[in-house]
């Protein structure tokens, strides 16, 4: 692993995390490795290791570390105001709102803070909207459908439609009226709508349930059966939306628009930034006063958020993600080929998973120990969402070490105890979709 000397700066890791044991909540399970910078595509630690940053911070430094037009236009704004309040206008909200709505299709745009609070105001939008309608004669709307497999956030609103019971049964009961539709299949999707649904939720590409994209014949359904209830179809776009499979949001490679969408992760290179934007009709539902935030929407991270999808834009990085997710991809089948406990490689662009029929914890800790950063979700599933500004040659070097933690780890990695992935246990139809 290569060293640079110019990141060491005198931690000690093993000083850190002992006082993060004894001050912070028990929440994560970390490395003990402490990260001081990055630049690109590249992370340093305390020790002055370098590491290829296959992750981004979770799908959040699309364009990298430091990156030069960012590190401009916070340091300028940080000069100015960084914080205004939602009792007055600032400078970058319409701007931003604007080129949102125009890369979505949809018309009106609520700032909030994070992806869990953007998918909590979607909730209530659409609940706003469906009891407006009831309120001119309409029949009452409150179920939300969710699908299996699915990740929201960890706030009530989220968790309830997050599917995954290890994240909700500690903190049951959960908000009520909840149902989950078994991933991609449309005859159950069929047998759980009817006018009692307010909204749909779906991750077009669902990330932390295993990169699973979902089938267009699913979502053309869902969208017939919306209109047809007067329900409002949602797509989860936080950790798929703003170019991270190619498209602006993964819906786009469908024919048809949600009613409302949900972003954050990238939206603001890193700085905390949640949104929902929806059509016109249902934005329709919200009057001052409805909803809220104290921090959401502020200037220093509005002018972010619109360099991030200006540079975006002007840097082609849509092909880019294209280009470097089908060479990485299929760099990855071919070492599919080559070990046979590489049960799939799927996803689109750059958000790519690997099926493992081992646990996949051995894989991360190898691919740290060589410098490499990469993520397990579903205890199973590799989970590779390099930043956009990735180049050919870094996609080169990162399968080269990858073949050799492929190697290197399969001898520790018992047989995974969760085999079934969603697009395992869905029709034929929809794993060939998956694929
Ligand atoms: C699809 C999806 N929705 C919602 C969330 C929650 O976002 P946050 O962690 O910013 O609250 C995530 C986070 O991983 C996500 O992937």
């Amino acid at each position: 692993m290569a060293r640079k000397k110019t990141a060491a700066r005198g931690i000690s890791p093993a000083r850190l995390v002992r006082e993060e044991e004894r001050y912070l909540m028990n929440t994560y399970r970390r490395p003990p490795v402490v990260f001081t910078h990055g630049r690109g595509c590249r992370l340093y630690d305390s020790q002055g290791r370098e590491y290829l940053d296959f992750l981004a911070g979770i799908a959040v430094n699309a364009l990298g570390h430091a990156h030069p037009r960012m590190v401009r236009v916070i340091r300028r704004e940080a000069g100015r105001a960084t914080h205004i309040s939602n009792l007055f206008h600032n400078p970058y909200q319409a701007p931003l709102a604007r080129k949102l709505a125009e890369w979505s299709g949809l018309n009106r745009v609520f700032f909030a803070n994070s992806g869990s609070e953007a998918v909590e105001g979607a909730l209530k939008l659409a609940r706003a909207f469906a009891h407006a309608k009831a309120a001119s004669g309409g029949a009452p709307k409150t179920r939300f459908l969710a699908l299996e497999n699915s990740f929201h956030g960890r706030t009530f609103g989220a968790l309830s439609i997050t599917h995954t019971a290890k994240y909700r049964e500690p903190f049951a009961p959960l908000v009520p009226g909840v149902e989950f539709v078994r991933f991609n299949d449309v005859a159950d999707l069929e047998a759980k709508f009817d006018s009692s649904v307010c909204a749909v939720i779906i991750e077009p590409v669902q990330g932390e349930g295993g990169v699973h994209p979902v089938s267009a014949e699913f979502w053309e359904r869902a969208r017939a059966l919306s209109v047809q209830h007067g329900a409002a179809l949602i797509a989860d776009e936080i950790q798929s939306g703003l170019g991270r499979t190619g498209w602006k949001f993964a819906y786009q490679r469908f024919g048809s628009l949600p009613d409302i969408v949900t972003v954050a992760k990238p939206l603001a290179s890193g700085l905390p930034l949640g949104a929902f934007i929806a059509r016109e009709e249902f934005a329709a539902a919200l009057h001052p006063g409805l909803h809220g935030s104290t921090f959401g929407g502020g200037p220093l991270i509005c002018a972010a958020a619109l360099e991030f999808l200006t540079v975006v834009e002007e840097d082609g990085l849509l092909d880019a993600v294209r280009a470097r997710g089908a060479e990485l991809r299929s760099g990855l089948v071919k070492l599919a080929g080559r070990f046979d406990f590489i049960r799939e490689v799927r996803g689109e662009g750059l958000i790519l998973g690997v099926d493992l029929a081992v646990e996949g914890a051995p894989f991360v800790q190898e691919a740290l120990r060589r410098g490499l950063l990469i993520n397990c979700t579903h205890e199973h599933v590799l989970r590779l969402l390099p930043p956009f500004i990735i180049r050919p040659r870094d996609i080169a070097e990162f399968l080269g070490k990858f073949e050799r933690v492929l190697a290197g780890a399969a001898r520790s990695a018992k047989k995974s105890p969760t085999p079934a992935s969603a697009a395992q246990t869905a029709p034929p139809a929809a794993r060939a979709a998956a694929r």
